[in-house]
């Protein structure tokens, strides 16, 4: 299958099948705020964004949205424009303040009244367990490169399978565990702020390892019928001259198949083993790991905001820095400038790039449905005179990528639904609240919230399941 047809995907008037879930997503650490009460314990993001110069402007998570008190106020929001389904994040450290042990009772209620908030108006709740806020006493012990850290991650499955499994319909392990891994343990761009290849490679192994036992551990408390699934931000890779092939090869095999290939073929990819030979032999791969990570899912989550163009550096035979290294193993690859239009984040606006992607997916994994988990757009939004913020070029960013979304389905992609990041703006990890990806604006000194015209787009889609004109 490839792309074609009409590269402005500026469509109108597309209905999308009554089943098909619109909603907005969220993460706990970035929307959630009172990180010191209700006996919640420090994650890995409240260490990070205290170091100098990780986080823009020293911001933390420490206030936020302020989600954790406006409960019932931005639950009322949900409803208001309509949503079906809202994706969250349960903040691990606010179950377990340490990462091990007995539940949090306080942790249990909140998310208890977030999701029984939800089904009262109507919206179904899709639940992430892992949004990256690691308790730091994990960290303290080694985090994801310690396989400790998976077994501890199944306990606490087990916990929230226990407390919410009577009534949470869609369950997702991990979400975008190559940010983790690789920007936490890698790059150090995220935290931790590590920076060491062979800590990264076993991060995505103990990742990898905790999303097969938490899916068993899930399936053993819940006592509803729901759906599971992970999300990963699959790249889209696109090659640059003659050696771009084997440059996509590289990413597509550390990026994409380093998750896809142990948890849904049972194997990691052999390329994927040769290319990372000259930092690790992967003995951390212990027997029966593989078996573990290959358990059945529902749904592949999929997050989605640009495409990457790549190529071979000319001399291949150079020696490359590997300290820091987001791609460990192919930190040489050449990331090419693309042409615009760009979103604040500087990321390429390529909703082709969304139905290629779909696509390739839908060839590789024939028989599982997908779900746009995150798809959507910083810009730089000023409220008007009125108050009012109107955010046309957010609505033509949505507008494009989900005409993406429905061109995929008719050349044949199985796709469930699609949820747009973010509910609101919010703390966006080490750029701070400098980038607003919300569809509702956040007023960051006296936390009000306001619809940005984005939003009553979204709203009238979400009601009428027809791409607004
Ligand atoms: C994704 C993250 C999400 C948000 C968006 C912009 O990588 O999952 O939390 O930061 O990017």
């Amino acid at each position: 299958m490839s792309s074609t047809g009409n590269p402005d995907y500026r469509d109108a008037g597309l209905e999308f099948p009554a089943g098909f879930v619109f909603g907005s997503a969220t993460a706990a650490y970035q929307v959630e705020g009172a990180a010191h009460e209700g006996g919640r314990g420090a994650s890995i993001w409240d260490t990070f964004s205290r170091v100098p110069g990780a986080v823009v402007n020293g911001d933390t998570g420490d206030i936020a949205d302020d989600h954790y008190h406006r409960l019932e106020e931005d639950l009322d929001l949900m409803a208001e424009l309509g949503l079906q389904s809202y994706r969250f994040s349960i903040s691990w450290p606010r179950i377990q303040p340490t990462g091990r042990g007995a539940a949090n009772a306080e942790g249990i209620d909140f998310y208890s009244r977030l999701i029984d908030g939800l089904i009262s108006r109507g919206i179904t709740p899709t639940v992430t367990l892992y949004h990256w806020d690691l308790p730091q006493a994990l960290e303290d012990e080694g985090g994801w490169t310690n396989r400790d850290t998976a077994t501890a991650f199944a306990e606490y499955a087990r916990i929230v399978g226990h407390a919410f499994g009577d009534r949470v319909a869609m369950w997702t392990t991990l979400n975008e565990p190559w940010c983790a891994a690789y920007l936490g343990y890698g790059s150090g761009v995220h935290a931790p702020g590590r920076q060491d290849p062979v800590a990264a490679l076993r991060a995505v192994h103990h990742l990898n390892l905790a999303h097969g036992l938490a899916l068993t551990a899930l399936r053993e408390t819940v006592t509803n019928s729901p759906e599971f699934s992970v999300t990963l931000n699959v790249h889209a890779l696109r090659p640059s001259g003659p050696t771009g092939p084997e440059a996509v090869r590289r990413l597509d095999a550390l990026g994409n198949r380093a998750f896809t290939g142990p948890m849904l073929n049972g194997e990691y990819p052999a390329d994927l083993l040769e290319d990372t030979a000259a930092i690790t032999d992967w003995a951390f791969v212990l027997p029966g790991d593989l078996a573990a990570i290959h358990q059945p899912i529902d749904l592949l989550g999929v997050n989605y905001y640009s495409t990457s163009l790549v190529r071979m550096p000319e001399d291949t035979d150079a020696a490359y820095d590997r300290a820091g290294a987001t791609w460990p193993g192919s930190e040489h690859v050449e990331q090419v400038p693309q042409a615009g239009p760009f979103t604040a984040m500087g990321w390429n606006i390529e909703p082709s790039g969304l139905q290629e992607l779909l696509e390739l997916l839908a060839e590789r994994h024939p028989g599982l449905p997908m779900m746009i988990t995150e798809n959507g757009a910083a810009f730089d939004d000023v409220p008007d005179d009125d108050g009012q913020i109107h955010d046309d070029a957010r609505t033509d960013y949505l507008r494009r990528h989900i005409t993406a979304v429905h061109r995929a389905m008719d050349a044949g992609v199985d796709l469930r639904g699609y949820f747009v990041w973010s509910l609101l703006d919010n703390f966006e990890w080490a750029l701070g609240y400098t980038k607003r990806f919300g569809i509702v604006y956040v007023d960051y000194n006296t936390l009000e919230r306001t619809p940005k015209d984005s939003a009553r787009w979204f709203a009238e889609l979400c009601r009428t399941k027809r791409l607004p004109d």
